[in-house]
């Protein structure tokens, strides 16, 4: 499975890529927000930094105006992933970028006739929403499970599946076993993947029967 970080914090992403483990960015308008800063010049530095698919979501929610800022975005460097809301406008826009060589990340799906018709229109990622459907009190992961199993019954359906609106590390073990291709984790979920509390006590035992043994590696 591929790990994205769901960020538009640059620097964070810089120190996540320098681990050599993240394969691409996602940002929405939400994370630009925070980020204070001009959205275009985000994205060439955020591609500049990664060298896998950066999405960016277009602001306009009618055909026209998605397909001229899908343009510009993918203007900005060949990684970046046009992201379009999963409405017909934005499955028309989806059907039209990718015609047009783009890679294009249809957003906001909440259920599995949305991601049919997500693969049906090219999309390179579809995003469920796992945690919104959680807080919504249905079962996020049981939508990844059965867009899952819609696209293995139609291998020509060649669209990624991008858990989105991850949580928690459950959330990412949980994607991993299902088989989405690729999990978008904020920073924080991204960091606590490595931490367990037997590891760290584990090396300090190991650590303190090796100063027994007075030796040196190098
Ligand atoms: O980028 C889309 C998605 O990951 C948003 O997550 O936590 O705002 O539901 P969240």
């Amino acid at each position: 499975m591929k790990f994205f970080v769901d960020t538009a914090d640059v620097t964070e992403i810089k120190e996540l890529a320098a681990t050599g483990l993240l394969d691409g960015v996602t940002t929405n308008p939400s994370l630009v927000a925070k980020a204070k800063r001009d959205f275009r010049e985000i994205i060439a530095e955020i591609c500049a930094a990664v060298p896998g698919p950066v999405s960016a979501e277009v602001a306009a929610t009618d055909l026209d105006g998605m397909l001229k800022e899908g343009r510009t975005l993918a203007r900005i460097a060949k990684n970046v992933a046009v992201k379009v809301p999963l409405t017909w406008d934005g499955l028309k826009a989806c059907r039209a970028l990718t015609g047009e060589g783009a890679m294009v990340n249809v957003t906001l799906c909440f259920s599995a006739n949305q991601a049919l018709l997500a693969a049906k229109a090219g999309a390179t990622f579809i995003s469920p929403f796992v945690g919104r459907l959680d807080d919504s009190g249905a079962d996020g992961m049981e939508l990844v499970r059965e867009i899952r199993t819609i696209y293995d019954n139609f291998p020509e359906l060649k669209t990624q599946i991008l858990a989105a609106s991850i949580r928690n590390v459950l959330h990412v073990k949980q994607a991993a076993m299902i088989g989405a291709d690729v999990a978008t984790v904020p920073p924080a979920v991204l960091r606590a993947l490595v931490s367990h509390p037997l590891t760290d006590k584990g090396l300090e035992l190991f650590l303190a029967d090796w100063r027994k043994t007075g030796q040196r590696i190098v």
